[in-house]
């Protein structure tokens, strides 16, 4: 039997919405206790006042590339990237190469998961063959054979009908259906917004619409099936408002937003060049205030990062050449903390929960996300005193494709546990200040940066 304390944390427990001061009590992987003060005689004990302990996050939006594009991420280095990230579980896409469209593919994928993943894996299944948009895949056998849910992204499926039929299935199967809503002839050569940054860099622009009327047309299609739709990275202020309206009519419908579109606008494309170029684009700074307000208010339900690693040789392309996408597993809480906590956008416990209880509960996961009893032992500690600047140059990921880069934020991830193992993080990112740090942890060396995994 395995039994691990941690004593003395600042608890948040997303679920309930409470806070308190007290000690945790993971038995053979699973939480025993929560809260107050426990003393058992033979537990391994981890002083670890001044930590915040939350659920592990959970983003329900990444790439991991593998199978066939090894050379931008593996799920080996992707599951490093989110551990350092605090992230205990992730829900990867399907735009593999070739895409992960039949039950031969999802099995493959299943097994390098089980055998190079350290963190959980959710693996979606593409919604048409070869995300060709011709014909739907084979919904039941790819469950079958692990799928976790479905989603065209990179693209939407065009044809209504093939939508339609999608959804129908996933009301009758109860899968999830993530949508990445893009109207491919309204966004055909875009780049940035369009707009004001599209017009002075003289590119083409990728209009809001793009987004909402795609949008709309899922919104009424999930009404008509009662398919269970989850809106990827909501870009717009519309987008908000549909959602909204549809919540209130009871469409079964929740959605995500991206770090990035919570806190950059299209001006940082000027800045950041190819490294602000990802789809959809980023927006206006009215559209970034309809986020957060959205994200405040429920619209919206949770964080996903759309972590989109590239080859540092594609993204120096020029911006028309280089692919879109951002990575973010590793920069997700110190950016949201930095730009929304810490300057009173957000309550700390509305951000916990959107990387926790809430994408648990689109997913079904009914024992993650949790600070309970029974749940399971998945947590991250933070320091949300410790500072650091973002050095992509240190990022486990292969991505060096971020909009942050050089960006200084507060709130870092320290430790992550999962079942009986004890994951030390040790920085990733260049620390600035070490007031907060004990003396165990000074200046890491790269090699240090390494990721460390130790067993009790
Ligand atoms: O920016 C993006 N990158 N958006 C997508 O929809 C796909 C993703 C990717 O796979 O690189
Ligand atoms: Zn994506």
């Amino acid at each position: 039997m395995s039994k691990l304390l941690l004593k003395g944390g600042r608890l948040i427990d997303p679920e309930r919405r409470k806070e308190e001061i007290g000690d945790l009590l993971i038995v053979d992987g699973k939480i025993e206790q929560v809260g107050g003060s426990i003393s058992p005689s033979d537990a391994s004990v981890i002083d670890i006042s001044g930590l915040i302990v939350a659920p592990g996050f959970i983003d329900m939006h990444v790439h991991l590339r593998q199978p066939g594009q090894e050379h931008k991420e593996t799920i080996a280095t992707g599951t490093t990237a989110a551990m350092r990230g605090g992230f205990t579980t992730v829900l990867a896409m399907a735009n593999t190469s070739p895409p992960i469209d039949s039950p031969r593919i999802m099995r493959e994928v299943v097994e390098i998961i089980r055998r190079d993943a350290l963190v959980n894996v959710l693996q979606m299944g593409t919604i048409t063959v070869g995300m060709r948009g011709k014909r739907n895949v084979d919904f039941e056998a790819m469950i079958e054979a692990g799928a976790a849910g479905f989603s065209e992204d990179g693209k939407s499926v065009m044809n209504s009908r093939l939508m339609l039929e999608a959804l129908r299935a996933s009301s009758e199967m109860e899968f999830l259906i993530s949508d990445h809503c893009e109207d491919g002839n309204l966004s055909k050569g875009g780049l940035v917004n369009e707009g004001e940054v599209a017009r002075r860099l003289g590119v083409r622009g990728i209009s809001h619409l793009a987004e909402e009327v795609i949008l709309a047309r899922d919104l009424m299609l999930a009404e008509e099936t009662k398919g269970r739709l989850h809106v990827a990275h909501v870009s717009t202020k519309r987008s908000v408002e549909m959602i909204r309206e549809a919540k209130a009519r009871g469409i079964n419908v929740t959605a995500e937003v991206t770090p990035h579109h919570l806190t950059l606008t299209q001006k940082a494309v000027l800045e950041m060049g190819a490294d602000a170029k990802m789809n959809p684009p980023l927006r206006d700074r009215g559209d970034v205030e309809a986020l957060i307000e959205g994200l405040r208010d429920g619209t919206i339900d949770a964080i996903a990062t759309d972590h989109a690693p590239h080859t540092p040789q594609e993204k120096s392309l020029s911006l028309e050449e280089a692919p879109f996408g951002v990575i973010g597993l590793e920069t997700c809480f110190p950016v949201l903390y930095t730009e929304l906590v810490l300057k009173g956008k957000l309550d700390l416990m509305d951000l916990i929960a959107a990387l926790t209880i809430n994408p648990a509960r689109i997913l079904g996961l009914e024992r993650k996300g949790r600070l309970k009893k029974g749940a399971d032992g998945e947590l991250v500690l933070l320091d949300l005193n410790r500072e650091m600047v973002i050095d992509p140059e240190n990022f486990a990921s292969k991505g060096r494709n971020t909009p942050f880069a050089g960006m200084k934020v507060k709130g870092v991830p320290m430790m992550v546990i999962i079942g009986d193992e004890i994951h030390t993080l040790l920085f990733p990112l260049s620390v600035v200040s070490m007031a907060n740090c004990p003396p165990s942890t000074a200046q890491p060396s790269l090699e240090r940066l390494t990721f460390q995994r130790s067993t009790f």
